[in-house]
């Protein structure tokens, strides 16, 4: 049995996404050698403020801040080549050099008409919509499952790309015409253009799961940088208001290629209250004037698509059913300034369904939907607590807040948030990374 112990540290969204995975990402980073993106694609948009100035990421790994780490866009993810090209060029005038990213030549590519068909399928959805980015996501991922989709290394061999264009439009361009009275997508015109784009990262494509096996087995520090969160997993999420990927930290071994045992620490990200963009349902969602104010005091609004997020109080069952499915060795709690100034914070910690008092998420989204949360709640703070640099310093109801989501989720705290620059990052437990 082996009890080996490899310096790896995994950030994993734990609610519905947004919960400032990307913060955390940048700021580990900093010590980090490598740092790698396991799944999803630009359906995420993770912030990070460093020094007061905000970069906006997709695509790239929230590492790209330290210029020594070499960041990985790993097999599991799906990528958009316009996408990618245009964050490399934002992240050059921003005066920050890709030379250190790599792309895995077996992640699958996006192409436009996986973003012509969600817009579609969306539209075709009426009130049954999944409230998508319309990134194409979901259509590439399909593709992927299908067995008929396009990887990054396809591109080495530009012949063979154009067959599997031509073959996969033939269909497609059927679906599109015939069934949503669309425009068909040009196989050439797709070649001609993906074949541009290639050649201006075709020297950072490799085989990276080598890249990652070898640097865990040569003690280097690697940090695996989620996307989304465990509510939105193919699997473990609120199905079908879901993503088509794996955010948990199950799927990490699979979407970087490396054994699952190289995986440590996995730090649950968690924002203090709750937040969803999309559709599906959302038992501790709340309205009115506190949602309100949670919305503009924490800028709840989608980075991706600038949707207004959907506000909720901290879900003590969803994180628990978010633990037993990621296995967090600690949390980050996020974004605890937020809730400064609110008289009385709420704690979902049971679901009233069909009269009974239940603590797990039912499987079918119907019986999700019935739902009713049980709440306890908890004296709040007034005290600016922006600058605070120790728990110490917390007011005691920030404190006694904290104290009690550790209590209650049965997971330390490591770390929790105070603002969304890299400075305003308080890390109680030295030893995880
Ligand atoms: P991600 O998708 O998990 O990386 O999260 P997003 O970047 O989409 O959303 C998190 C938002 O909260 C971003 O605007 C961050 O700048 C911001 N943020 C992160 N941590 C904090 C915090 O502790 N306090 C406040 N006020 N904002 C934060
Ligand atoms: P980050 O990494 C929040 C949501 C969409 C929609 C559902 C399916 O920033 O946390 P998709 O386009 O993936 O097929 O949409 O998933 N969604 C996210 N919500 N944060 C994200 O990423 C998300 N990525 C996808 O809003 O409900
Ligand atoms: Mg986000």
């Amino acid at each position: 049995m082996s009890t080996e112990k490899y310096s790896t540290l995994a950030v994993v969204g734990s609610q519905w996404g947004d919960e400032g995975k990307g913060k955390i990402t940048d700021y580990f980073a900093q010590k980090a050698d490598f740092v790698v993106r396991w799944a999803g694609g630009d359906n995420a948009g993770h912030t990070i403020v460093i020094d007061g100035v905000k970069y906006k990421l997709s695509l790239v790994p929230s590492g790209i801040f330290n210029q020594n780490s070499i960041n990985v866009i790993g097999t599991g993810c799906v990528i958009n080549l316009r996408k990618l090209i245009t964050e490399i060029k934002y992240l050059k005038e921003h005066g920050i050099n890709c030379q250190n990213l790599r792309i895995s030549n077996r992640a699958h590519l996006i192409f436009p008409y996986h973003m012509k068909i969600d817009e579609l399928q969306e539209e075709y959805r009426q009130d049954q919509k999944i409230g998508t980015t319309k990134k194409g996501i979901g259509p590439c991922y399909q593709d992927k499952a299908e067995r008929i989709g396009i990887r990054v290394g396809d591109l080495f061999d530009p012949q063979n790309f154009y067959t599997q264009l031509e073959r996969n439009l033939k269909f497609k361009n059927e679906v599109l015409t015939k069934i949503f009275g669309a425009e068909p997508f040009s196989a050439q015109e797709i070649y001609d253009e993906y074949l541009g784009l290639f050649a201006e990262i075709k020297e950072l494509v490799t085989d990276t799961s080598f890249l990652i096996d070898n640097a865990i087995k040569a003690e280097k520090k690697v940090l695996f940088e989620g996307a989304q969160g465990v509510m939105l997993d193919l699997d473990h999420g609120t199905y079908p208001f879901v993503t088509s990927s794996n955010p948990s930290a199950a799927s990490i071994p699979t979407g970087v290629g490396i054994a699952p045992r190289y995986i440590n620490n996995v730090i649950g990200i968690v924002k203090a209250y709750n937040t969803r963009v999309g559709t599906g349902a959302f038992p501790s969602e709340i309205f009115g004037e506190t949602a309100d104010y949670i919305r503009e005091v924490g800028k709840e609004y989608g980075t991706v698509s600038g949707r207004p997020r959907r506000i909720g109080w901290f879900d003590a069952v969803l994180m628990k059913h978010s633990l037993r499915t990621s296995g967090y060795t600690s949390m980050a709690i996020m974004l605890l300034d937020v809730l400064t100034t609110i008289e009385e914070i709420k704690i979902c910690v049971g679901y009233q369904y069909n009269g009974q008092t239940i603590d797990y998420i039912p499987s079918t989204i119907k019986e999700y939907e019935k739902c009713e949360p049980v709440w306890i709640t908890m004296p709040g703070w007034k005290e600016d607590i922006t600058n605070v640099t120790a728990f110490s310093q917390l007011p005691l109801n920030a404190q006694q807040y904290l104290n009690k989501l550790a209590e209650i989720v049965g997971v330390t705290i490591s770390l929790f948030s105070v603002g969304p620059d890299r400075k305003q990052t308080i890390l109680l437990d030295e030893e995880i990374f």
